[in-house]
C-alpha cells in the first residue's frame, strides 16, 4: 500500500465536501426521539451540535419505513414531523461549523412484532436471528431486550417497494438539510441479510450466487444516488467480518471485495467498514484491507476500537482515509481537540447508551468545562 505523511488532523476532501480533520463520529443509536411519532428533537440537536468538531458526523440509524424499525424510540425519516425534527439537528450542526450525513436503516429481521403493530418482521429469508438482540418497551413501559421475532421472506415486488422507500428516504434526508446519506448495510440488518450467505437462502434473483446476493445492495445504492442526486454524497457501511445478530458469510473476502468493486462502479463517495463492534472484534488481515483498497477508488473509513496511534498508523499505511471513534465520541463532545492535545478522555457510561434523557447524552463535559468545574 502506498504510505502517506497524513494524520488524523490532516484535512480531507470528501467529494466536494471539505473536512477539517479525519475523525468521524460513526452512527450510534441513542433511542431518545420524541414520542409519539419517533421524532428527532432539540435535545438530539444539542447532542450532535456539541460534537460538530468531528470531520464528519454520521447520524444514528434512522428508519426508512415503519417496518424497518427494530428498536424502541429510534427516530425515523418518513413523516413531515420527522423531517422537520431532523432539520433542527442539521441546522444546529451546521451553525456549529459541522457536517452531518444521515444513516438510513432498515432492520429487516432484527425487530419484534410488538414494534410493528403485531406484524412479523421481514427479511431475505424466513430465518430467525439468533441471540437476544432487539430493544422493546415492556408491559410496564420500561425498556428491555428481547429475541427478534421470526421474519417472513419478502416477495420480489416487496423488495422493489423497499428500494423505492430508500429513494424517498434519501430525498427526505436532503430535504432535512443533511450533507449526504450513509446506507446501513452492516451489523446484520436488512441489506446484510441479503449479502451474507448464512442469512440468505433465496433461490430467485436475490439469492444463491454472489451476484444475486449483492443485487439488493446494488439496487439500493443506485437508488440512493438517484434520491440524493449526487454519488459523492452517498456512503455505504459494510461489516465484512463481524457476526453480529447471527449474520455471517462463508467467504467474506471474496464477497466484500466484490461488493467494493460494485460500489466503485456506482461511484459512491465512501465505504465505511465496521471492523469491530464492541466485543465482536475479529482481526481483519492486512491483505484483506489491501484487496478492498485495490477494488475501490473512493474514501475508506474504518471504525472499531481505534486509538489515536492505531488511527494514525492506518492513515499513514494507506489503507484508511478517515477513522470513526464511537464510544469515545459519546463521552467526549470535544474529542478531536482532546485527541490533538493528548488530553485524558471521559469514560462512556453504558447504562445511558440507549434511551433516557440528557444524562449520559448531552452532559459529558468538554475539557474546558472539566478544568473549570
Ligand atoms: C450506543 C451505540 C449505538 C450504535 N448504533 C449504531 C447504529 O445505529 N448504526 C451503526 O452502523 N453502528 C452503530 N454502532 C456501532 C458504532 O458505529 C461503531 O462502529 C462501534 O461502536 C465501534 O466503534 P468504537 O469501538 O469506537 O466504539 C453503535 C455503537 C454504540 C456504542
Amino acid at each position: 500500500m502506498s504510505t502517506t505523511t497524513a494524520s488524523l488532523f490532516t484535512p480531507y476532501s470528501l467529494g466536494e465536501l471539505p473536512l477539517p480533520n479525519r475523525i468521524v463520529m460513526p452512527p450510534m443509536t441513542r433511542s431518545r426521539s420524541s414520542q409519539p411519532g419517533d421524532v428527532p428533537n432539540e435535545l438530539m440537536a444539542t447532542y450532535y451540535a456539541q460534537r460538530a468538531s468531528a470531520g464528519l458526523i454520521i447520524s444514528e440509524g434512522t428508519w426508512i419505513s415503519p417496518l424497518g424499525k427494530g428498536y424502541a424510540w429510534t427516530p425515523g425519516i418518513c413523516t413531515e414531523a420527522q423531517i422537520a425534527g431532523w432539520r433542527k439537528v442539521t441546522d444546529a450542526v451546521h451553525a456549529a461549523g459541522g457536517r452531518i450525513f444521515a444513516q438510513l436503516w432498515h432492520v429487516g429481521r432484527l425487530s419484534h412484532s410488538s414494534l410493528l403493530d403485531g406484524q412479523p418482521p421481514v427479511s431475505s429469508s424466513a430465518l430467525q436471528a439468533t441471540g437476544v438482540n432487539v430493544y422493546v418497551v415492556e408491559a410496564d413501559g420500561k425498556p428491555g431486550f428481547a429475541q427478534a421475532s421470526t421474519p417472513r421472506a419478502l416477495s420480489v415486488e416487496e423488495i422493489h417497494d423497499i428500494v423505492d422507500q430508500y429513494r424517498q428516504a434519501a430525498r427526505n434526508a436532503m430535504a432535512a438539510g443533511f450533507d449526504g446519506v450513509e446506507l446501513h448495510a452492516a451489523n446484520g440488518y436488512l441489506v446484510n441479510q441479503f449479502i451474507d450467505s448464512n442469512a440468505n437462502t433465496r433461490t430467485d434473483e436475490y439469492g444463491g450466487s454472489l451476484e444475486n446476493r449483492l443485487r439488493f445492495l446494488k439496487e439500493v445504492s443506485q437508488t440512493l444516488v438517484e434520491g440524493v442526486g449526487d454519488a459523492s454524497r452517498v456512503g455505504i457501511r459494510l461489516a465484512p467480518l463481524t457476526t453480529l445478530n447471527g449474520c455471517s458469510d462463508a467467504d467474506p473476502e471474496t464477497t466484500y471485495t466484490a461488493a467494493a468493486k460494485l460500489l466503485d462502479q456506482i461511484g459512491v463517495a465512501y465505504i465505511h467498514i465496521a471492523e469491530a463492534d464492541w466485543e465482536d472484534a475479529p482481526l481483519m488481515p492486512a491483505p484483506f484491507k489491501q484487496r478492498l483498497r485495490d477494488a475501490y477508488r473512493g474514501c475508506l473509513i474504518y471504525a472499531g476500537n481505534y486509538t489515536v496511534e492505531r488511527a494514525n498508523t492506518a492513515i499513514a499505511e494507506g489503507w484508511a482515509d478517515l477513522i470513526g471513534f464511537g464510544r469515545t465520541f459519546i463521552a467526549n463532545p470535544d474529542l478531536p481537540e482532546r485527541l490533538r492535545v493528548g488530553a485524558p478522555l471521559n469514560t462512556p457510561e453504558r447504562e445511558t447508551f440507549f434511551g433516557g434523557d440528557a444524562k449520559g447524552f448531552t452532559d459529558y463535559p468538554t475539557l474546558a468545562e472539566a478544568t473549570t468545574a
